[in-house]
């Protein structure tokens, strides 16, 4: 297959969330559809190239079309496709909900921690049916990638006294978002709780995306987009998936553009090896006697 005569790596993936996708304003290189162990992606993997020609492999969580809901998302075998085309770092899109007054719609969040309030019903490991691993997620993020794409933010943040009714875009970093499993939007006492948990973000996406990533050594960073204020906020409308879209159509222009301006930066610091202290973690993370 063509998956196979690939001969150059593509160490930079892509992952979009509801609202992204495609790259479609980059330059088509080639589709490839591999199956792996753990079934076909989400979507075709797409390997586009921007105007300085660095090459991109990307995805799009929910299918073309949006069919899996996000506890169906083929997860393992979204991280398993990148991972075999030589992905060493993931940038991950995923629209939020904010629960923290500051967050504004459209705003952008860097997150470094996650509260996993899934149920438990997503298959969430590689290691299974007969290889014990226990990895570490005390961090479940990457910080050098979330410096980096802080670092870029003035693309997309808007000027104080622009002149704009609208509320000014602003990145945040160092947020706890909390990850729920879904389908239906929290409750208000959930969203409330949340809030008394000094969570800043929510969606249903982060995991198991960014435990299979940590698993299999990729440098992984989420940036969410807010689309609303989830449930919580008195004078504000309610969470649903109209505000969401709509709220989210801004936001990808936004997307494209920071990513655009990351990516000479992940291009140096791969060439700079900046991102080989994660190669043979998982290693030590092996409990199961190989012998
Ligand atoms: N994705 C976007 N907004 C959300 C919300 N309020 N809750 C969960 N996931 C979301």
């Amino acid at each position: 297959s063509t998956f196979l005569k690939m001969t150059k790596k593509i160490k930079i993936g892509v992952i979009g969330g509801s609202g992204l996708y495609n790259l479609d304003h980059m330059k088509f290189i080639e589709e490839i559809h591999p199956e792996t162990p753990w079934g076909y992606p989400s979507s075709k993997v797409i390997i586009v190239e921007d105007p300085k020609g660095f090459r991109i492999a990307f995805l799009t969580r929910h299918g073309i079309g949006h069919k899996y809901n996000p506890s169906e998302v083929p997860s393992r075998a979204n991280i398993a496709a990148l991972k075999h085309i030589g992905v060493e770092i993931i940038i991950a899109f995923s629209a939020v909900g904010s629960l923290q007054e500051e967050i504004k719609c459209r705003d952008f969040v860097i997150p470094d921690q996650i509260i996993d309030r899934t149920k438990g019903i997503r298959p969430s490991t590689f290691f299974e049916g007969g290889a014990a691993a226990h990895v570490t997620f005390a961090d479940p993020f990457n910080s050098l990638l979330a410096d980096l794409i802080y670092s870029n933010r003035k693309c997309i943040e808007e000027p104080e006294n622009d002149g704009q009714s609208r509320p000014r875009l602003t990145v945040h970093r160092n947020k706890t978002l909390v990850c729920m499993e879904g389908p239906a939007f929290s409750t208000r006492a959930e969203s409330k709780l949340y809030r008394s948990w000094n969570c800043d973000v929510i969606n249903m996406s982060v995991l198991p995306e960014a435990k299979l990533a940590k698993e299999v050594e990729i440098a992984y960073q989420m940036i969410c987009m807010s689309t609303d204020y989830d449930c919580w906020k008195q004078d504000e409308e309610v969470v649903s998936v109209e505000n969401v879209l709509t709220n989210l159509n801004q936001n990808v222009e936004n997307a494209k553009k920071l990513l655009a301006e990351i990516l000479p930066d992940l291009e140096q610091a791969l060439n700079d090896g900046k991102f080989d202290n994660l190669k043979g973690v998982m290693k030590k993370s092996c409990i199961t006697n190989s012998n």
